[in-house]
């Protein structure tokens, strides 16, 4: 029997999905995502855009370091600072990867590059081949190579072979294709470009039609052998083809693909859970794959049918993805041992000293409600993992308001070992909260989204509260945990000031690709 394709799988969460509004990281989180990467046995991981910030080179090259399983890529224009730096971020990794792109399209080459089309060509080759000077493993990417003519992008791609690329990667930058004409564009390319069999083609596909996963099978059904994907669809505006999607599709209809991927597909949940939490991007309860009702049936028919033989209505099943088959874990009498296997089920490797440390919180958890579910486990992970970055930590909190009262909090916060404490009104208690926190931190964004819901079942359920403030231009997004609702509105808002102060105010970005 003919051995299936086997599909590249370039991750990009941390790059194009870590680009997107409100969805920054810091750097023990960045490297958390990159360890869940490599236990779902991605093959690439593009770990950041290197000259954006002094913050992603150390991010770039901490996870060049630390992941030795897979490739991992760097990302450059098609300059010289971009790719020195970039070829500095990944001197240390197993496998280093340095991917440079340059924009190709007319409007692109037009108005953005203001360069003719023999200049585009030039910066192209010249760039790969100085990233051929770090590594050999070079990826280029003629940026919105969808909205580019078909003939100048043979050129493009026949060029940056030559220079040395292994990889040509085909941005649908703006999500603007169709399948069927996306499926054409890479047949025309493996037909016209007389060197394609020198180099991986691979495809990099934008949601904003909500075609992203489509456009890329067809483009695997046309001959791409690597595809750019994110968690749960996380990137640029409407974001990038999901991961998941993309490997269901493949594994649940290989009839079909006839292709394959390495990827741990039991990893898949937990890896989606995890970026869900570190970002405080929900991922909606409809969404294909790793959504709550993925593998809910609610209708009567249904459940009757997958009762009585499951395939009837469930075409992959859950544990395949990772789904933990029971969600209720702990009490108060459970164990260090029993949290540790939990925690590890859930695709969390923990050292010993981050273990005692959620064990505590669990613990003080468990006073406050009978059951802790693997959602409450989750959020003090997250907690935890975050505190690295607590410039100022929640001390004591304490509202008043009622119909006829006037909203008032007083609260007290601590930096660096020195407690402040002030008090403020508002139009409800999480105004005043807001209120006299903005007081004593100096730093007041706008709030831009608020959002309350119960983490788990249960009228002692943990609050959750997540919310996008915007700074100086920038979105942040953080969430608050607490069984007391207000208290975890003060943690969110909280938790987005620590990213404020420590995402770097002063830090430059270029302009994103
Ligand atoms: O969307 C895009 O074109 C990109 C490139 C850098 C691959 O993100
Ligand atoms: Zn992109």
């Amino acid at each position: 029997m003919a051995e299936k394709r086997r599909i590249i799988i370039f991750d990009t969460t941390l790059r194009d999905g870590e680009q997107s509004p409100g969805c920054s990281m810091n750097l023990s989180e960045k490297l958390e995502v990159a360890r869940a990467l490599e236990a779902l046995r991605v093959d690439v991981i593009e770990a950041g855009f290197p000259i954006a910030s002094p913050g992603d080179f150390e991010a770039v090259q901490a996870i060049s370091q630390e992941v030795r399983g897979c490739t991992v890529a760097a990302l450059a224009r098609s300059t010289e600072k971009d790719i020195e730096r970039a070829g500095e971020a990944v001197r240390n990794a197993a496998r280093p990867r340095i991917h440079v792109f340059c924009a190709t399209s007319s409007i692109h080459r037009k108005y953005k590059l203001k360069r003719a089309k023999e200049e585009i060509i030039r910066m192209s080759v010249d760039g790969v081949r100085q990233a051929k000077g770090y590594t050999e493993d070079v990826e280029f990417s003629p940026e919105d190579a969808s909205r580019t003519e078909p003939e100048f992008l043979v050129d493009v791609v026949t060029a940056t072979i030559e220079a040395g690329a292994t990889t040509v990667n085909i941005p649908d930058t703006v999500g603007y294709a169709m399948p069927s004409q996306f499926g054409w564009l890479i047949r025309y390319l493996r037909e016209r470009v007389p060197n394609i069999d020198q180099a991986v083609i691979s495809v990099h596909c934008h949601n904003d039609l909500g075609l992203a996963v489509a456009n890329s099978l067809e483009a695997i059904r046309a001959g791409a052998g690597q595809v750019e994907c994110t968690i749960n669809g996380l990137g640029e505006r409407a974001g990038n083809a999901a991961l998941e999607e993309i490997v269901m599709a493949l594994k649940t209809r290989s009839d079909f693909f006839d292709a394959d991927t390495n990827i741990a597909t039991r990893r898949i949940y937990p890896a989606s859970r995890l970026v869900a939490t570190i970002t405080g991007m929900h991922v909606q309860r409809n969404k294909a794959v790793v959504g709550e009702n993925a593998f809910a049936h609610e209708a009567g028919v249904h459940q009757h049918g997958v009762l009585s033989h499951r395939e009837t209505y469930e075409i992959m099943r859950p544990e395949d993805i990772g789904v933990p088959s029971s969600r209720l874990v702990l009490g108060k009498h459970s164990g260090r041992h029993a949290l540790k296997k939990r925690i590890e089920a859930m695709g969390y490797r923990l050292a010993d000293d981050q273990l005692e440390a959620v064990f505590k919180r669990v613990k003080v958890l468990a006073d406050k409600k009978k059951d802790v579910y693997d959602a409450d486990i989750e959020a003090l992970i997250d907690q935890h993992l975050g505190a690295a970055a607590e410039v100022w930590s929640l001390q004591a909190l304490q509202t008043t308001a009622g119909s006829t009262a006037i909203p008032t909090a007083t609260v007290s916060l601590a930096q660096e070992g020195k407690t402040v404490t002030d008090a403020a009104t508002g139009d409800g208690p999480v105004d005043a909260v807001y209120e006299a926190i903005g007081r004593i931190t100096g730093i007041r964004p706008t709030l831009t989204d608020y959002s309350l819901r119960a983490l788990t079942g249960g009228k002692d359920a943990q609050g959750e509260v997540t919310i996008e403030v915007e700074h100086e231009g920038r979105r942040f997004r953080a969430r608050g945990l607490s069984t007391d609702i207000v208290e975890a509105s003060a943690r969110a808002y909280l938790a987005a000031i620590n990213r404020i102060i420590t995402s770097g105010r002063a830090r430059e970005r270029p302009a994103q690709p």
